[in-house]
């Protein structure tokens, strides 16, 4: 969370550990912290939503974990692919991170463990995801500064409670100890999520920015943060018409517990 990261900044009066191991003195001014204290209280308002908390708590049935694969699979396909169409522009080239990040290819596979050979023609983008993705298209087109904020929001949330979530869900829909469907919370190109976490601050910090676009990327990521939440919302209505069925055959099957989807 933004504050336990604010606390360890703290600690060592507000400097970071470089990945060389060298100290960075951080600034307010410095993106990194510009983002971190701009969507802290966004950050704490998702986690707070209800379909994050039963997540966490492995209260998560597999229908609702495909969906969420699914929106993640078309945003981070536009995110990529707006990164790549930039991939030389000064304003990203020192975030483009492909082997590393790029997690388009991981929910492919997962999606495909999940719904087989044609998962292809059996998924679709929902109402909150398309718009999501319509923004991050639009942003690659016209504002690509503003596309630090779509990959700052899913990148280093990514790297911070990935393993967290990789283990509720495994436990939780009992998927295969090998890694099955669970793929996009793999980072194999990183060795350290800590270190790579520090990596990218201090690359964010180095973009040649006014403060006027860094407030924008500052907006933008507080917008990411808000389609990110509009999904979970769609996911938490679909939720409800799944308890019903339960609820609807718990008493012919005398069923208990949560539907395994
Ligand atoms: C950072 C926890 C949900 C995006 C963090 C960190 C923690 C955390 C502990 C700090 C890691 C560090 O400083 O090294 C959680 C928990 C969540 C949650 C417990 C759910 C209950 C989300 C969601 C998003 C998100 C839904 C966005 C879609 C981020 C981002 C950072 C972050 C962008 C980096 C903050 C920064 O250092 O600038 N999260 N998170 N998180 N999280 Fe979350």
């Amino acid at each position: 969370m933004s504050a336990a990261r604010t606390e360890d900044a703290a600690a060592n009066g507000g400097g970071g550990v470089c990945p060389d191991g060298g100290v960075t003195v951080l600034r307010p001014t410095d993106l990194s912290e510009m983002l971190a204290a701009g969507t802290k209280e966004v950050h704490e308002k998702a986690e707070n939503t209800e379909f994050v908390k039963d997540f966490l708590k492995g209260r998560i049935r597999k229908e609702l974990f495909k969906l969420g694969h699914v929106a993640l699979y078309f945003t981070y396909s536009a995110i990529e692919e707006e990164m790549e169409r930039n991939k030389e522009h000064p304003d990203l080239a020192a975030l483009y991170f492909p082997h590393e990040l790029h997690r388009r290819d991981s929910l492919a596979r997962d999606l495909q463990y999940f719904y087989g050979e044609d998962w292809q023609d059996q998924i679709s983008l929902s109402p909150a995801t398309q718009r999501y993705v319509e923004r991050i298209h639009q942003i690659g087109r016209d504002q690509p500064a503003l596309l630090v904020a779509h990959a700052y929001t899913r990148y280093m949330g990514d790297l911070s409670g990935g393993q967290v979530l990789r283990k509720v869900a495994q436990r939780a829909m009992k998927l295969p100890p090998t890694g099955e469907g669970l793929n996009f919370y793999q980072f194999d190109g990183i060795h350290s999520a800590k270190a790579f976490k520090q990596l990218y601050r201090s690359r964010m910090n180095e973009l040649e920015l006014d403060s006027l676009t860094k407030q924008k990327i500052v907006d933008e990521a507080v917008l990411a943060f808000q389609f990110n939440m509009e999904i979970f919302g769609e996911l938490e209505e679909v939720g409800k018409t799944l308890q019903d069925d339960v609820l609807d055959a718990a008493p012919v099957h005398g069923a208990h517990g949560e539907m395994q989807g």
